[in-house]
């Protein structure tokens, strides 16, 4: 896994999903390229094959994964690891705000899963408590996200939050910590690599943004500038 890490996750947005997906992450793959920056974009299971037919050498996340039934083969609509890796997936989000996996053992068992079936996870915390708690279920990465902050065009998890930020870096204990809520600028981007972050979990900022290209070039710039 390399650092830093960017992750535009495309939720469900229509700017984001199906036909929008595969441009977007055509666009992603090339400025990775270009910035020699690992770069992954975090889209529905219902948009990876299609995505990972679009831009074959991208790296891509899936945005949540279910515990695999057992036996796999006649189980009916779930998300699990070994389909998720089939249809394309390099990395998995898990426990999202939006989509959490409450009990920990459930999610202990599908980090597991996911690394049997060789997908990198990483696992989101609202709370330097989380992150503490997650950080002993064995996850390659986690991603601190105060739920409040999420989708705010006021302020940053960096910027709101750097003594929170400092501490989660400390209680993910050497397990690669990134963080997402807010971010939108290259100061965001800045301050919270010089915090300690690992990476980047951003949405609106570049879905929403009227200038995707734009958006998404500003703020991975000011993350190789600051590893430089
Ligand atoms: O997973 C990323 C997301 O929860 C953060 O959203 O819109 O605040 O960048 P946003």
């Amino acid at each position: 896994m390399a650092f830093p890490l960017w992750i535009t996750n495309y939720k469900a947005y229509e700017q984001a999903r199906g036909a929008h997906a595969v441009g977007l992450s055509v666009l992603h793959a090339a400025l990775a390229e270009e910035l020699q920056l690992p770069v992954t974009v975090a889209v529905s299971a219902l948009d990876l094959h299609r995505v990972a037919t679009a831009v074959p050498g991208m790296p891509l996340c899936v945005q949540h994964l279910d515990p695999t039934p057992a036996p796999l083969s006649s189980s009916v609509g779930c998300i699990a690891a070994p389909l998720a890796r089939e249809a394309g997936a390099t990395y998995a989000l898990l426990n999202h705000a939006a989509h959490r996996i409450e009990d920990r053992h459930t999610l202990a068992e599908t980090i597991k899963e996911a690394q049997e079936s060789e997908i990198i996870t990483i696992v989101c915390a609202a709370t330097v408590a989380e992150v503490a708690a997650l950080q002993a279920l064995g996850t390659d990465a986690i991603a601190y996200e105060p739920p409040e902050l999420i989708g705010s065009n006021q302020t940053s998890v960096s910027r709101a939050q750097p003594e929170v930020v400092r501490a989660a870096v400390i209680a993910a204990a050497g397990v690669p910590l990134l963080i997402g809520a807010g971010v939108a600028t290259a100061e965001d981007v800045r301050i919270g690599m010089q915090l300690g972050c690992s990476g980047f979990l951003v949405a609106s900022a570049i879905v929403k943004a009227p200038d995707p290209a734009a958006a998404l070039r500003t703020l991975l710039t000011a993350m190789k500038n600051a590893t430089d």
